[in-house]
């Protein structure tokens, strides 16, 4: 158990508000007046001993538990209130110490990323088994000297420890070579680690491209083949404790004033793309490191811009070659469209911003066609097209149109995405797009119309899944079950959730749908968790470049991290997939502001049998009752949809 929940199960919450209010019984619990505003004639402040928590069913309509009594009471923080009644309680507070070592260690790790960035450098631009590297750069990809410098290019010479005697002559150890994936460990014929066996550079004869984390510190190499027989072609760094290419995009730190000033990103394809860009004045260009575009990532750039534009290959055969599993862009221009680009029609929905698609001319990367005519680059960004439209051209491309099958087709793989378009304005303009574009007449096109055959209200039925174990379906309020274990199961999924943030405005999206409020740190009512709360909400809308996790970490306040702790190495009662997350949430929370509607309703109740009728209070209670009464019936009908639609899709 926690200090706090310690603290909580020595103290009455009785006591401590009978210091400063006269408490009377009704039945199970105490009312008295409200200290927090002024009362006339009925008491409406409400003590509940069994979850050991306080609400004013008055003018504040406010409530929490002990902490936050104490806090309001005396205009202190909830550390105040902790040393203050843990004193109370004989509690002992013992100051959680973070272990510093981790930092400590983590930041020799950089250094060495450093020095090994420094090495690469030097080969390239110094040393004479460069001179090749170095010719391939400038004469056949176009880049001048101080792009090179610019981006800290280097090489890894074909020499199989170059890089680790020089790391190792600067005092780096084994362990911290391996920790940064700069070098490979021998492998078995089973491909399994051999303990203590030898280590070799990881990357030999090839042009190394340093990648940095958002802060500009590298923290990973992408590194290119010199030897068009290597193979592979690039060489990425593997996931360490410093990358994780999930959340890295190359050159955002690069990019990140030009995205804001231009107000627009553009996401390309390659390495190289994003370096010959960038020298050439398009400097808001970003890629990923090879993978599909994550949901962090997209809320990466999201924070800098709401303009999204995804510069694709004409080359689509090389392109998915190379890079099969970016899955965003490549979802885009697979053959098999309508599925995949409803999935990044959601992703931008989710989001909430605006994604538009180029093609560059066919055979083409966009860094040839920068060095070869950069206004072209220019035109081809500003002509960028939104998803909808460039599916029914991408669709149409070597088609006959005039051919009645062909239209039919179309229509039926283009309305299902059109149909996702939440702005009603939005979508009946790209279906009249669509109906000229065709020379069809509009009225054909329905969303569940026989020519497009699409929306044909089929709902995918999604099977109700396991709920949290504590709020397993019942709906009559269990006091000894007190919210704690509620609120405490949804941050916990919440904190694991927060790998992919982006897709918390499904939720709040959906509360909205439903006419009820957003999620946030009032939801928790026990202090040490709103407290919590409150650090995760803001991670989600800061400034300071932070991965969530991170965020979290490094603001959570001192007095609530050994609950944060327990919090996170808590194992989920039942683990689940990240997408299943979001459903698993708002699920919970619907079942908690049920139970806690209930738990209003009753008090309500009882309040309004005590009060004077005609009282201005009893009108207050009688107003509040029906807003629970509301709340209640919108929380219930939320629910059954949950357990019949998939949400996300917003129908
Ligand atoms: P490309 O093959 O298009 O590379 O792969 P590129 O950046 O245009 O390089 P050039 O122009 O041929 O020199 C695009 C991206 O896919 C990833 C890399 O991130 C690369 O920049 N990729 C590609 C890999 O991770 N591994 C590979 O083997 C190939
Ligand atoms: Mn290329």
């Amino acid at each position: 158990m926690s200090t706090v929940e310690d603290v909580k199960n020595q103290i009455d919450i009785v006591d401590v508000v009978s210091e400063n209010v006269k408490l009377r019984r009704t039945g199970k619990n105490y009312i008295g007046f409200c200290p927090f505003h002024a009362n006339t004639h009925t008491p409406s402040f409400v003590v509940f001993p069994d979850s050991g928590t306080w609400r004013c069913f008055g003018q504040c309509s406010e409530g929490g538990d002990v902490f936050s009594y104490v806090m309001k009471r005396d205009g202190c923080d909830f550390q105040t209130a902790l040393e203050l009644l843990a004193k109370k309680a004989g509690v002992e507070l013992t100051p959680y110490t973070r272990d510093e070592a981790p930092r400590e260690e983590k930041k020799r790790l950089y250094d060495l990323m450093e020095e090994a960035v420094n090495y690469f450098h030097n080969n390239l631009t110094q040393h004479p088994a460069g001179k090749a590297a170095l010719t391939f750069l400038t004469e056949k990809r176009g880049l001048k000297p101080e792009t090179i410098e610019k981006f800290r290019l280097g090489y890894a010479l074909s020499s199989w420890d170059g890089l680790m005697q020089h790391l190792m002559g600067k005092g780096y150890t084994r362990q911290e070579l391996i920790d940064t994936g700069v070098v490979s460990e021998q492998r078995d014929d089973k491909g399994e680690v051999v303990p203590n066996g030898r280590i070799y550079d990881r990357f030999r004869n090839r042009v190394m491209i340093p990648i940095n984390d958002s802060r500009g510190n590298p923290v990973a190499f992408g590194a290119r083949i010199l030897d068009p027989n290597d193979s592979p072609k690039f060489l990425n760094s593997p996931q360490t404790v410093l990358f994780d290419k999930g959340k890295t995009l190359f050159a955002l730190n690069d990019a990140r004033s030009a995205i804001r000033e231009k107000d627009q990103v553009v996401l390309v394809e390659g390495y190289m793309d994003v370096i010959v860009l960038h020298q050439e004045g398009f400097a808001n260009t970003v890629c990923p490191m090879g993978t599909a575009l994550t949901d962090f990532q997209a809320k990466q750039l999201t924070r800098q811009t709401k303009h999204i534009v995804l510069a694709l290959d004409g080359d689509a055969a090389g392109y998915h070659a190379a890079v099969k599993d970016i899955d965003i862009i490549r979802e885009a221009t697979a053959s098999e469209m309508p599925g995949d680009s409803q999935a990044l029609l959601r992703q931008e929905n989710r989001l909430n911003v605006d994604i538009r698609i180029v093609t560059i001319p066919e055979g083409l990367d966009p860094d040839e066609v920068v060095l070869e005519n950069p206004d072209l680059w220019r035109e081809i960004i500003d002509n960028a097209k939104p998803i909808v439209i460039h599916m029914m051209e991408t669709l149409a491309k070597g088609r006959d149109l005039s051919d009645a099958k062909t239209k039919s087709e179309i229509a039926a793989k283009v309305m299902p995405l059109i149909r996702e378009v939440p702005n009603a304005i939005e979508r009946e303009t790209y279906r009249q797009q669509l109906a000229r574009f065709l020379e069809i007449d509009e009225s054909l096109l329905t969303y569940g119309g026989s020519l497009a055959n699409a929306g044909n209200g089929v709902k995918r039925a999604f099977p109700a899944k396991p709920r949290l174990k504590t709020s397993a379906g019942s709906m009559v309020f269990d006091p000894k079950d007190s919210f704690y274990n509620k609120e405490n199961e949804i941050l916990r999924c919440l904190y694991r959730y927060y790998e992919n943030p982006g897709s918390l405005a499904a939720i709040d999206r959906t509360l909205r749908r439903f006419r009820l409020e957003a999620m946030s740190p009032a939801d928790f009512n026990q202090t040490a968790l709103h407290e919590i709360a409150s650090v995760y909400f803001r991670a989600l809308d800061q400034d300071e470049e932070l991965d969530t996790k991170e965020f979290v970490e490094k603001h959570m306040p001192e007095s609530v991290k050994e609950v944060f702790l327990t919090l996170k190495n808590k194992k989920p009662d039942n683990p689940s997939e990240t997408q299943e997350l979001d459903e698993e949430i708002l699920r919970s929370l619907a079942f908690m502001r049920q139970e806690k509607c209930e738990y209003d309703k009753s008090e309500l109740q009882a309040l309004l049998e005590g009060s004077d009728p005609k009282s201005e209070e009893m009108r207050n209670f009688e107003e509040m009752l029906d807003r629970t009464i509301e709340r209640r019936r919108r929380l219930d009908i939320l629910i059954d949809t949950i357990n019949t639609i998939d949400f996300k899709d917003g129908k």
